[in-house]
């Protein structure tokens, strides 16, 4: 039994409140946000596609041109990352050891639900931005995209979008996983307003359809970039094939 008496507990405030659920999960929405700012910020930039060749062009030379704090960035997101999927592991981990005889029927409620698929979509995820860094970052899968240049000798980076959605199969990946993007994001919201105690209070009224908006809104925005190349909207500059 618990010695209530005992003296508190040597560890500090933040490693308690890090060995308990809450300390997790707040960790996760917090890093989960940070990584929504990203993908905002990523698809403002993308759409820099439909301006043309010289503003996404020029947005990625910007980047570059930030030096020494790309890599603090990236290295700032890339500890998110971590954060979030560490503790996503974590939780699901300790969620299934704390129900040790399973269920024989699986009646499930609504919030464990969406808490078992947002562990499947969350690999999703982390399998697309894999693949996406392979394809695009480090253009490894494609190594062809990495001699292409503009007519200003920069990184031809909106030839390289084109070329690699001009492949059925590649935006097909892409799609697909656009939509999990979503139907995560639509999801880690509701688990945020538990985790923040505003679930089922009025503000969480105003504030879910309000996410599921912003979700469709991030999931048209991007999908549409393979769409428009796919269906010669956006179209390859002269020279280039
Ligand atoms: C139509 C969809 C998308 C397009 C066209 C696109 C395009 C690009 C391009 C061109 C780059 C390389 C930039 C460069 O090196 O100059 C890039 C990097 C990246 N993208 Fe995307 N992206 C898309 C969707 C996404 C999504 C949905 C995510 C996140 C879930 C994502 C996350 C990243 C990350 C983390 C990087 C690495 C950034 C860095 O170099 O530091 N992208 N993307």
């Amino acid at each position: 039994m618990q010695d209530v008496n005992a003296a508190p507990t040597t560890a500090s405030m933040p490693a308690r409140l890090l060995n308990r659920s809450i300390g997790k999960k707040l960790l996760m929405s917090l890093s989960g946000l940070v990584l929504l700012g990203y993908v905002v910020g990523h698809l403002i930039g993308n759409l820099q596609i439909f301006v043309g060749q010289n503003a996404l062009n020029a947005y990625a030379v910007f980047l570059r041109s930030i030096g020494a704090w790309l890599w603090i960035i990236r290295a700032f997101l890339l500890g998110m990352l971590i954060i979030h999927v560490w503790f996503a592991v974590k939780l699901y981990f300790e969620n299934r050891s704390a129900r040790p005889i399973r269920y024989k029927r699986k009646v499930y409620q609504e919030a464990t639900l969406s808490s078992r698929t947002m562990i499947w979509t969350g690999i999703g995820v982390f399998l697309f931005v894999v693949y996406h860094l392979l394809h695009f970052t480090f253009i490894v899968t494609n190594p062809q995209y990495s001699h292409l240049e503009d007519a200003l000798g920069r990184h031809d980076v909106y030839s390289m979008v084109i070329l690699g959605f001009q492949n059925y199969l590649i935006s097909a990946v892409y799609l697909v996983s656009i939509a999990i993007v979503s139907y995560h994001l639509v999801h880690a919201a509701k688990s945020m307003f538990q985790t923040w105690g505003l679930n089922d209070t009025n503000f969480e009224k105003i504030l879910r359809p309000a996410t599921v908006i912003f979700a469709w809104l991030i999931l048209l925005g991007y999908i549409a970039i393979p769409i428009a190349v796919l269906a010669g909207i956006v179209k390859l500059p002269e020279g280039v094939i």
